[in-house]
């Protein structure tokens, strides 16, 4: 049990669960991410998609992937904050200039993009799952799905709410704060884990910073979609 403590606080097991945990949560928005493109395809596709992640299992799919992403969150944030207060408890004052020249502000602002992230999750789950903000908006109408069944209008939900220059404002300065998130996470987990090989390690470097933009884009495009009138009730 106590050889168990001693690796759970090494910084080694800390980068692992820091990386392992991230890339679980990048998986998550690349599924949430295709989910949400199916706003392009109209309102029968998203809210028979929203039904159907709703319904699966009866309801425990969604309840047992929220508790995983929960863990997956709490675990990340937590080995971030750790690794980040050792980090500087260990760094002597006369090499923070060194570093700060070397490094790019994506990984020099991890910690602080990441806090801002998790301030932007508590309102995205207050707009659309809860509807505790702009609850005008929230999914009060049902929608007649082709197969007859009445579920809530997620789709009017989010060309109501997209509608808000504010509201779209406030989501696209959240994906520009994803995107820099990403931009230093994704090859960083990489090299964590040890992908040092040197013909993958060029792709890991390109590919972690392509697959932020795509992210930040991707998600960007659906307010921005609504707002310029692509997407309409
Ligand atoms: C413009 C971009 C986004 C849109 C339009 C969007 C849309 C939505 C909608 C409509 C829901 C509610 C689904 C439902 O209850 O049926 C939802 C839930 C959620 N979103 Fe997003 N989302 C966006 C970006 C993000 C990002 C970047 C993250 C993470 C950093 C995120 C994390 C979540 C989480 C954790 C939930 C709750 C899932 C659940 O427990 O049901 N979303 N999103």
């Amino acid at each position: 049990m106590k050889a168990f403590g001693e690796i759970w606080r090494s910084n080694l097991f800390q980068k692992w669960l820091m990386a392992i945990t991230g890339l679980l949560l990048v998986l998550f928005l690349l599924g949430h991410l295709s989910g949400n493109l199916l706003v392009f395809l109209g309102p029968a596709h998203l809210n028979e998609y929203a039904h159907g992640l709703r319904t699966m299992g009866h309801g425990a799919v969604l309840w047992g992937a929220r508790l995983g992403l929960l863990a997956f969150f709490i675990l990340h944030v937590s080995s971030a904050i750790t690794l980040s207060r050792r980090n500087r408890q260990a760094r002597p004052q006369k090499y923070v200039k060194v570093e700060a020249r070397s490094s790019t502000l994506a990984s020099r602002t991890m910690l602080y993009s990441g806090l801002l992230l998790i301030s932007y999750v508590l309102y995205h789950l207050a707009h659309f799952t809860w509807g505790a903000v702009h609850s005008q908006h929230y999914a009060q109408v049902s929608y007649i799905l082709p197969s007859g069944e009445v579920v809530p209008d997620v789709y009017t939900m989010v060309v109501k709410s997209f509608s808000e220059p504010l509201i779209v404002i406030l989501y696209l300065l959240s994906m520009v704060m994803v995107g820099l998130h990403l931009n230093h996470a994704i090859s960083s987990a990489f090299q964590t884990m040890g992908v040092t090989n040197r013909r993958i390690m060029p792709l890991v470097r390109v590919g972690g910073p392509a697959l932020s933009v795509i992210i930040a884009l991707g998600f960007s495009a659906v307010p921005l979609a609504i707002i310029l009138g692509f997407v309409k009730i």
